[in-house]
C-alpha cells in the first residue's frame, strides 16, 4: 500500500512538539505538504520535515490531489474553515482540540463530513494516557457498574498562559474550559460511555485575569485586553439518568493544579489522578492501585490510530461527533452562565 499523504495547516507549537514528531516516526506516512501564514515558521518546519511543497494559503494546499489526510493546527477561530474545505475536497481530517470555536462550527464540520464520506477526528489526546486506558479497562468490565456520577477538574492555580489567543474571547471561544477543561470532559465522557446530555447549568467568573497584582507562571498576558473567564464551574444532566460536575481554572486560590476525573459508580469508583480505583469486597473496602502502566507517547498513539482508521477503513477513534458533545456542553455551560438559569440541549 502506498504512503499515506499528510498536509499540515498551522505548524506552530502543537504541530512542531507533537503532530509533526509522530507523524515523522510512520513508516506508511509522508508529510507531502506544510502550510502557515507566518512565513519564518512555515520556512523552518518545511526545510526541516522536507516537506514537497510549502503555502502560506491554505487554499492553494488543498488544490494538491495527491494529500490524502489533512491535519489542522491552527488556533481555535481557524478550525472550521479549513476543515470544511478539506473535507469536501476529499480528504480526511484530523484538527486539534477543540473542535471549534462552538458548537454551530462543529455541527459544519461534523455535516461536511457526513456529505463528503471523509472521516473526521478530534485530536482529543488524554485518550491515550496509560491511566486513564487503565480505567476504560475496568469500567468495561462492569467493574464501575452503573455510573451515575462523574467529577471533572481541571484547575490551574496560576496558569493564565502568557502566550497565543488564550486570553481572547473572539478567536478562542473562552478561557480554560474550553482550553483544558474540554481535554478532561471528553475524557470522562468516553470513560462514561458517552451518555446523552439533556441539561446544563454553569457559571463563569473573571476574577485574576484583568489585575496586574498577579503572578503569571505561565508568562505574562495582556490583562487590559482578558476576554475570558478565569473559572468555570458546570453541572451537566444525562437522560440516563447520571450527572456530572465540571470546574475548571486559568487561576484560583487552591493548594495545587489538578487534572482530574472521578466517577462513582454502584460497584465501584475511580480517579485518574493519582491513579486508584475504589471497591467493597467481602464486606471490606478496597483501594487498588496499579503497580505497572505502559509508558506511552500519547500523540503518537493518536496519529497511529488515525493513519490506521483512514488507511484501512475504520471509524477514527475520536470521531467528530464526540468532539461536537463537548462542545456543545461547554457552550452550553457558557449560556447558562450569561443567561443566569438552567439550559436544555434536547
Ligand atoms: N492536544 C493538546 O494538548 C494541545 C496543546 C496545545 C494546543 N492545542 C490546540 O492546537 C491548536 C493550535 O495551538 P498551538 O498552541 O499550536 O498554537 P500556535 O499559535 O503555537 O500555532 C498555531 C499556528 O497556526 C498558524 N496559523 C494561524 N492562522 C493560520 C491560517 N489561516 N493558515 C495557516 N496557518 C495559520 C499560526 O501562524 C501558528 O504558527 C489550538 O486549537 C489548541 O487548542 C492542543
Amino acid at each position: 500500500m502506498a504512503k499515506t499523504k499528510i498536509g499540515i495547516i498551522g505548524v506552530g507549537g502543537i504541530a512542531q512538539g507533537a503532530h509533526i514528531p509522530a507523524f515523522a516516526k510512520h513508516e506508511d506516512v509522508e508529510i507531502l505538504a506544510v502550510c502557515d501564514t507566518r512565513e519564518d515558521v512555515l520556512n523552518k518546519v518545511a526545510d526541516e520535515v522536507g516537506a514537497k511543497y510549502r503555502f502560506t494559503d491554505y487554499n492553494d494546499l488543498l488544490k494538491i490531489d495527491e494529500i490524502d489526510a489533512v491535519d489542522v493546527c491552527t488556533p481555535n477561530f481557524m478550525h472550521v474553515e479549513p476543515t470544511v474545505s478539506a473535507l469536501m475536497s476529499g480528504k480526511h481530517v484530523i484538527v486539534e482540540k477543540p473542535i471549534a470555536l462552538n458548537a454551530e462550527e462543529g455541527r459544519a464540520m461534523v455535516e461536511a463530513s457526513k456529505k463528503s464520506g471523509k472521516q473526521l477526528m478530534v485530536a482529543y489526546c488524554w485518550r491515550w494516557n496509560p491511566g486513564a486506558r487503565a480505567l476504560k479497562r475496568f469500567v468495561e468490565a462492569g467493574d464501575m457498574g452503573d455510573i451515575y456520577y462523574a467529577k471533572v477538574q481541571a484547575m490551574r492555580r496560576r496558569g493564565i498562559p502568557g502566550w497565543g489567543v488564550f486570553t481572547q474571547k473572539d478567536k478562542q471561544g473562552g478561557g480554560p474550559l474550553i482550553d483544558i477543561g474540554c481535554h478532561l470532559l471528553d475524557l470522562t465522557l468516553w470513560l462514561m460511555g458517552h451518555p446523552k446530555p439533556v441539561s446544563v447549568s454553569g457559571l463563569t467568573y473573571a476574577k485574576f485575569g484583568h489585575r496586574s497584582d498577579i503572578l503569571g507562571l505561565m508568562g505574562q498576558w495582556d490583562y487590559k485586553n482578558f476576554t475570558v473567564e478565569d473559572f468555570a464551574v458546570g453541572l451537566i444532566r444525562f437522560e440516563n439518568g447520571a450527572s456530572l460536575t465540571i470546574e475548571s481554572s486559568f487561576a484560583a486560590n487552591i493548594e495545587k493544579n489538578i487534572l482530574n476525573s472521578s466517577l462513582m459508580g454502584t460497584e465501584g469508583g475511580c480517579q485518574l489522578d493519582p491513579l486508584k480505583i475504589f471497591r467493597e469486597e467481602n464486606k471490606t473496602l478496597i483501594d487498588l492501585t496499579p503497580t505497572f502502566l505502559p509508558t506511552v507517547k500519547w500523540h503518537d498513539e493518536e496519529i497511529v490510530e488515525f493513519i490506521d482508521a483512514i488507511r484501512n477503513n475504520t471509524p477514527v477513534p475520536v470521531p467528530g461527533e464526540e468532539g461536537l458533545m463537548v462542545t456543545s456542553i461547554i457552550d452550553a455551560i457558557y449560556k447558562s452562565a450569561e443567561e443566569g438559569k438552567e439550559v436544555s440541549l434536547v
